[in-house]
């Protein structure tokens, strides 16, 4: 087996800057990708947290000029990971939020910083590194959507190149008067190019230049397909159908590992369930809420914003309260909703507790805590917490959308002998079929041996990105051999 040389292009990565799964995925798939025999370096942007993890870095490149001022390509190892890192201080020399500014707007040259390492990666697709000449460039997301695009237009022979959606609502819109600046040709403003309703958009760029498109699991490839799900990009999906597919993310199960996890309380294996135990006892007891060994204790871990529904869940606190439940939320984002949920806590002390911010020691602790973890998601291209609740024991409430229809196995209320439920879907996504599903869930915790075949089913459950970075390699290869 030929060894395949990958580049991929993101503009986040685990451990270094995150501000979602994205970061995740780019930051575990190399490791497993290797023992498919696929050598991938990641090209980053040169934010600070990036230049500061990469302290022995060697310059590979420097240029005078490129988008705007000087820069150097860096080549370094983080860890595991070989990474490729765009310093360019006119464009990257921002500490902290890498889209935000401190005003809380998108800094207004997000065009042209993602054109910048868009255009990178195509450099590197040519040969501007002599020694690093990859077979494939892989584009995460529309920070790096443009790679294809220049990649269409620039000279040959070029390697073959994919684009992941990990989230059609991210779509990088900018105005029509950057085309040049942004490094495209005239030709490329039309349908079948990067005009998007007027605009030029980032991620259209990849989906139509792209040789092979992927999403993050089946269902959403699906979805994204439909005029509702496509989000303004149905249509060309629907053209590209032959090219697309969806492929499960996976999680690194070493960083997700209740066995080995040490900042949790207490370390637990799915045939030791009752250590799990002391971690309900510390997540009580960080969150405020009352020492309650049997209460169905309810956990979130996410983003607040309109895709993950979880208006839906304030919508169903009486069900809460009055199905006698816990319920535990680590989140940030829209302003709106974290008021709403502080001043649920706080009408509602010992029963529900709310933490605004990012902290991914509590995160652990709320997996390895809680009884349930809720995702009730509007639209989720795959979703990695519920993946990480099935590994933790945490009994998984999810919407019937996207890659948590395909990771999550439904407990219809049949008798769980042999069977392979692993937690509670509920559809459509409605804050009263979310209610539903929280009533279902009460009424199987007070079943003790069928909460406990649930927890078991999903700690077996295969999480790790073993088998799905395969189909990431065979499909490189399908490419390569063009
Ligand atoms: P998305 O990328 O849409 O936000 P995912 O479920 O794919 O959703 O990934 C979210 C990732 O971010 C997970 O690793 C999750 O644990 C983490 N995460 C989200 N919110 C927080 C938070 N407030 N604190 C710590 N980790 C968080
Ligand atoms: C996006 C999606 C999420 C997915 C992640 C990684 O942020 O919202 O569903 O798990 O990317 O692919």
């Amino acid at each position: 087996m030929s060894s395949i040389r990958v580049l991929a292009v993101t503009s986040e990565i685990y451990p270094i800057i995150k501000t979602g799964g994205l970061a995740d995925v780019a930051g575990a798939l190399p490791g497993a990708l290797t023992e498919h025999g696929i050598a991938t370096r990641t090209l980053v942007p040169g934010y600070p947290a990036v230049l500061a993890a990469l302290p022995q870095a060697e310059t590979l490149l420097q240029w005078p000029e490129f988008y705007g001022g000087p820069i150097r390509l860096l080549a370094g190892h983080h860890a595991s990971l070989d990474l490729l890192a765009l310093d360019a201080p006119h464009l990257y020399a921002r500490p902290g939020n890498p889209y935000v500014g401190p005003d809380g707007r998108d800094w207004p040259d997000n065009g042209i910083r993602f054109a910048a390492l868009s255009r990178m990666a195509a450099e590197i697709g040519v040969g501007a590194i002599p020694s690093f000449v990859p077979d494939i460039v892989h584009a995460h997301d529309w920070q790096a959507g443009l790679a294809p695009a220049h990649l269409y237009y620039g000279r040959r022979p070029r390697p073959g190149t994919v684009m992941t959606v990990h989230n059609l609502a991210y779509q990088g819109q900018f105005s029509p008067e950057m085309l040049a600046g942004f490094g495209l040709p005239p030709e490329a403003y039309a349908l079948h190019g990067v005009e998007y309703y007027g605009t030029i958009s980032f991620l259209k760029a990849g989906l139509q230049y792209a040789d092979r498109i992927t999403t993050v699991s089946p269902t959403y490839a699906q979805e994204i397909q439909t005029d509702d799900g496509g989000m303004g990009l149905g249509g060309l999906l629907r053209e590209r159908t032959g090219v697309l597919s969806g492929i499960l993310n996976g999680i690194d199960i070493a960083v997700w590992n209740p066995e080995t996890d040490s900042t949790i309380a207490s370390r637990f294996g799915a045939g030791d369930l009752t250590a799990r135990a002391a971690n309900k006892v510390a997540l009580q007891r960080q969150f405020g809420l009352d020492a309650a060994p049997d209460t169905l204790l309810l956990g979130v871990i996410s983003r607040l914003s309109w895709q993950k529904g979880l208006d839906l869940l304030l919508d169903n606190i009486s069900t809460i309260l009055g199905q006698g439940m816990q319920f535990a939320l680590l989140g940030s984002g829209d302003a709106d909703l974290q008021d709403r949920y502080r001043a649920t806590a706080e009408a509602n002390p010992g029963r529900i507790g709310v933490k605004i911010g990012y902290d991914e020691t509590l995160a652990h602790l709320i997996q390895a805590g809680s009884d349930a973890l809720i995702v009730p998601s509007r639209f989720e291209p795959c979703g990695l917490t519920q993946l990480c609740a099935l590994r933790y024991g945490a009994v998984p409430i999810v919407s019937r959308v996207g890659g948590l229809e395909d990771t999550v196995v439904d407990f219809e209320g049949t008798p769980l002998s042999g069977d392979a439920a692993t937690g509670f879907k509920f559809g459509p996504v409605t804050s009263d079929d979310l209610g539903r599903a929280l009533r279902r869930a009460a009424i199987a915790y007070h079943d003790k041996q069928a909460w406990r075949t649930l927890q078991q089913n999903g700690m077996s459950t295969d999480v790790s990105w073993r088998n799905r970075a395969g189909r990431y390699a065979a499909l490189y290869r399908e490419i390569a051999r063009r």
